[in-house]
């Protein structure tokens, strides 16, 4: 289908052979059926009840998860509108690190309620400016019912990793898990300009499977899942000197494909001194610098590692490099590249570092580093997909716990802030007349969504649930949501079902914003062969997965 454009009466091709375009009505009403779709494919994992997706890729890995951000970056999508919402998770997702599905789920409902305006024969444009007043009023209605919190208030901290953390499989561990986030967020929390940050970074995680959730533990320091290199370097070092070294202990030319050719056998072992004689040399220069820990990125030869044993310094070999940078965060060592560089200053201090069994493999940990905001999670469970679940549920929660305390503000969850920003907001379009009006009150419907997809994943009657939230409301009961547990509506500040404020806000503003954009498109061009983000079409399978996945 060439794109034709009529100069004088004479057809002019602007645009390649093959090129797709849809235009206005038939346009608009794509994008929002793929919106639409994306919201449908993670609304029934909302909430403490929500059910858990299996996905598998195309060579057949399996992830199980509850995690919003997680299925959309797991699912292959293609559809431009429908990347759009995408992205919104994930920017949901590095602003708070928690409320992924919500934000999606309002984004696909705006977008639903906006497909059925412009049916009305409503402008775009008019809906586009209704949404942007609305956004304003849900943000001011939630700030409005928010509620202080402190780095001091452990209790009401512990109880928003809790409801971070329901739905997940972490959930029977809740409990304690939340009670060991909160020990984290509040180590590495520093107060800068009177304000508080909370670097999430500096919360390592790591995970191993083979053990019970329950084993989960926070550890002061660096965890670094590798073995000492030899059974005769010691296993504890009090007083750490670290060493970073990316560079390998070897004698290279002999992993290589150097080839030697010796014919004399007293010249073989003249090799063989002179080869020992240089690792020997390797090892003085370690321990010339006073290192009595080297973590080295690269690897160590046999006979490197007999004589860092013998001069009793403990090794580790191919350290990972995002492991290196932490250590060096950590320890305030600085990574050498080159051995002959390797001064005492490039050292980093830990208190202690040992190697620790963890089931029936080695790990080494680096404790109580010289940056004492260096902490980590050891996380434990039977399998690998379910220590990767509980991983996710715990970054979610650091998240959620980490904003309550930068931002300083909770609100209820369980629907409450969207039901009470639904109520102002209908209270606030009366103001305006036809048009605007209805674009105001349709936000208000599709922030009920939330309430009314916490109350189907958990088997409660849809209609009647927001019929009594909305009664509740009127009647000032701010704090009222659905009580997926036990039915009916209540209290959730009473529950202890409580989130950051920031969890909403973020979710409201990129969810407006998307829909906005995605409402603001009455073109589509494509390219026919780019799929795959951007990646020419390929046979199925034919690169095992990669392409689309987690690129556009
Ligand atoms: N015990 C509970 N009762 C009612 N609602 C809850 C409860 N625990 C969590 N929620 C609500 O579940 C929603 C979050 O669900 P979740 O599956 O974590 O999705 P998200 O990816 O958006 O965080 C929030 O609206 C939160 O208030
Ligand atoms: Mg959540």
């Amino acid at each position: 289908m060439a794109q034709l454009a009529q100069i004088g009466g004479q057809p002019v091709l602007i645009l390649p052979e093959g090129t797709f375009r849809s235009k206005g009505r038939t346009a608009q009403e794509n994008n929002i059926a793929a919106a639409k779709a994306v919201a449908d494919a993670v609304r029934t994992t909302l909430g403490p009840k929500g059910m858990d997706k299996m996905l598998v890729d195309s060579i057949g890995d399996i992830v199980i998860t509850n995690d919003g951000v997680t299925i959309l970056e797991e699912m292959e999508i293609e559809h431009p509108a429908a990347k759009m919402m995408v992205e919104v998770a994930k920017t949901q997702n590095e602003e708070v690190g928690d409320g992924t599905t919500t934000a999606v789920v309002i984004a696909g409902e705006l977008l639903k309620k906006a497909g059925e305006l412009l049916e009305q024969e409503i402008h775009p444009t008019m809906i586009i400016r209704g949404f942007n007043l609305a956004k304003d009023k849900v943000l001011k209605a939630m700030d409005k019912i928010s509620k202080p919190i402190t780095l001091e208030d452990d209790g009401e901290l512990k109880k928003i990793a809790m409801t971070s953390m329901s739905g997940k499989s972490a959930y029977a561990y809740s409990e304690k898990l939340a009670e060991l986030i909160v020990r984290a967020v509040k180590q590495v929390a520093e107060k800068r300009d009177g304000k508080i940050i909370v670097d999430t970074e500096n919360i390592q995680r790591e995970k191993k499977h083979g053990g019970a959730s329950e084993d989960t533990e926070l550890i002061d320091g660096i965890i670094i899942d590798k073995e000492v290199v030899h059974p005769g370097m010691p296993k504890v070092i009090k007083n750490a000197k670290i060493a970073l070294l990316d560079a390998a202990l070897e004698v290279k030319e002999t992993e290589t494909d150097a080839q030697i050719q010796i014919t004399d056998p007293n010249k073989l072992q003249e090799f063989i001194d002179q080869e020992e004689k240089m690792l020997r040399n390797m090892v003085e220069k370690v321990a010339t610098s006073g290192a009595n820990v080297v973590l080295c990125q690269k690897g160590i030869d046999d006979v490197a590692q007999h004589y860092l044993a013998k001069k009793g310094i403990l090794a580790d070999r191919r350290v990972k490099k995002s492991d290196m940078e932490k250590l060096a965060k950590a320890t305030g060592a600085r990574i050498v590249t080159n051995l002959d560089d390797l001064k005492k200053e490039d050292l980093g201090f830990a208190g202690l570092v040992e190697e620790v069994k963890i089931g029936d493999e080695q790990m080494t940990f680096i404790r109580n580093c010289k940056n004492p905001k260096a902490v980590s999670i050891l996380v434990r469970g039977g399998t690998e997909h379910v220590v990767d679940e509980i991983d996710r549920a715990i970054e979610d929660a650091i998240g959620a716990v980490g904003s309550a305390v930068e931002v300083g503000k909770i609100v209820p969850g369980g629907g409450a802030p969207e039901a009470e920003a639904a109520r102002e907001l209908r209270k606030f379009a009366e103001s305006f007349s036809g048009r605007e009006q209805l674009a105001i009150n349709a936000f208000a419907d599709a922030l009920e969504v939330i309430p009314r997809s916490l109350a189907e994943s958990g088997g409660l009657d849809p209609i009647d649930t927001i019929v009594a939230l909305r009664a509740a409301h009127e009647q000032k009961r701010v704090e009222a949501g659905v009580n997926v547990m036990e039915g009916g509506i209540s209290d959730m500040t009473k529950l202890g079902v409580i989130e950051p404020l920031k969890v909403k806000t973020q979710a409201i503003n990129s969810a407006a914003d998307a829909a906005i954009m995605i409402l603001r498109i009455d073109d589509v061009i494509s390219a026919s062969k780019l799929d795959k983000g951007g990646m020419p079409s390929m046979p199925p399978g034919g690169m095992g997965g990669m392409g689309g996945e987690g690129e556009y």
